[in-house]
């Protein structure tokens, strides 16, 4: 079975987009393009009473929330320019990951239109993805598998190739946009459960319905990887995977300690932390592996949110009735 035709780097092949290979891509794509939405079209403006409103640490996590998006937002463009298009043939894989890179850009200036909006120090929030080490850490984690890529040489043709460019969409796709990022949409979310930022939160929400999309190619193009290549998965290097989402939930409980200290309304740390490993456990099973937290989602209302955008069969598959319900006892 095994004709590898996903990975590659041949700049004269993949110039035709039918037939279609892959249509999982191709549906995505129009999936995405559906999915086009501009930041003005929400009235930022409206919830500045809000923000006025919110005490201290709650400005305080709105803040950091700000100063991890942003940057990243943009290292996911890299990763995506350095790491998957240039080894990625399909047509169809090209046009979704174009697409793709625009939606990340449009997350930027969104970003961007928070920060211009809220009385938010923008260079003190740009500041801290250097200057918290939690946050720092993060970031580092996911610069060292660009580098891998970028700095040492990756001839896609190895096995050791195709791990790393495995490596690459695990770091990227799975934990920064399936963990971290879900975990600060959800603390961005919040306050819309106390009827606070709610313009803020409709750009969230759109965020989230692209984001979601991102995952699932993601996932799809690492498990098309592994089923044309069997070769790369060992035991050895499936450890290796989880011990990366492993190591990501520390991390992101660590980022979390910093983001709500003394805790808001309804959040705190030990909750968003909570989400975060049913999140990796969601993220494990998508990827073959045992879920290794067996925790319950602390944040049923989440799953609401999405209803909406109609993204539960991918992130929540389970009692969406059940969750409709618990959203209501809020
Ligand atoms: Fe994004
Ligand atoms: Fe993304």
């Amino acid at each position: 079975m095994t004709n590898p035709r996903i990975l590659g780097t041949g700049i004269a092949e993949g110039l035709l987009l039918k037939p279609v290979t892959y249509p999982w891509a191709l549906d995505l794509y129009n999936q995405a393009v559906a999915n086009t939405w501009f930041p003005h079209e929400v009235q930022l403006g409206e919830d500045l009473a809000d923000f006025a409103r919110l005490t201290d640490e709650e400005r305080h996590a709105v803040t950091h929330l700000m100063s991890y998006f942003n940057p990243n937002e943009l290292l996911v463009n890299k990763a995506l320019a350095f790491g998957v298009y240039p080894y990625v043939n399909a047509a169809e894989c090209h046009l979704y990951l174009a697409k793709q890179m625009w939606e990340e850009a449009n997350h930027c200036m969104a970003f961007e239109y928070v920060l211009e909006t809220f009385p938010i120090d923008r260079k003190a929030a740009y500041a801290s993805h250097i200057t918290v080490p939690s946050m720092a850490a993060k970031e580092e984690f996911e610069v060292k598998f660009i580098r891998r890529m970028t700095e040492q040489t990756l001839d896609i043709n190895t096995v050791e190739g195709k791990r790393d460019f495995v490596r690459n969409l695990v770091a990227y796709n799975v934990i920064l946009e399936g963990i971290w990022f879900y975990s600060g949409f959800m603390v961005a979310l919040s306050f819309r459960q106390r009827n606070l930022l709610r313009n803020f939160a409709s750009l969230i929400d759109w965020i989230v319905r692209d984001e979601s999309l991102h995952l699932n190619f993601g996932i799809n193009l690492i498990l098309t990887v592994l089923e044309e290549n069997p070769e790369v998965a060992s035991d050895e290097f499936a450890e290796e995977i989880r011990s990366m989402v492993l190591d990501a939930v520390e991390m992101e409980e660590a980022y979390n300690r910093d983001l709500l200290p003394n805790g808001i309304l309804g959040l705190n740390a030990d909750y968003i932390n909570q989400y975060v490993k049913y999140l990796a456990d969601r993220r494990l099973e998508e990827l073959g592996f045992e879920p290794e937290y067996g925790v319950t989602n602390p944040a049923k209302w989440m799953a609401t949110a999405n209803d909406t955008l109609q993204l539960v069969n991918f992130f929540e598959s389970i009692n969406t009735s059940y969750e409709v319900d618990a959203r209501s006892s809020h």
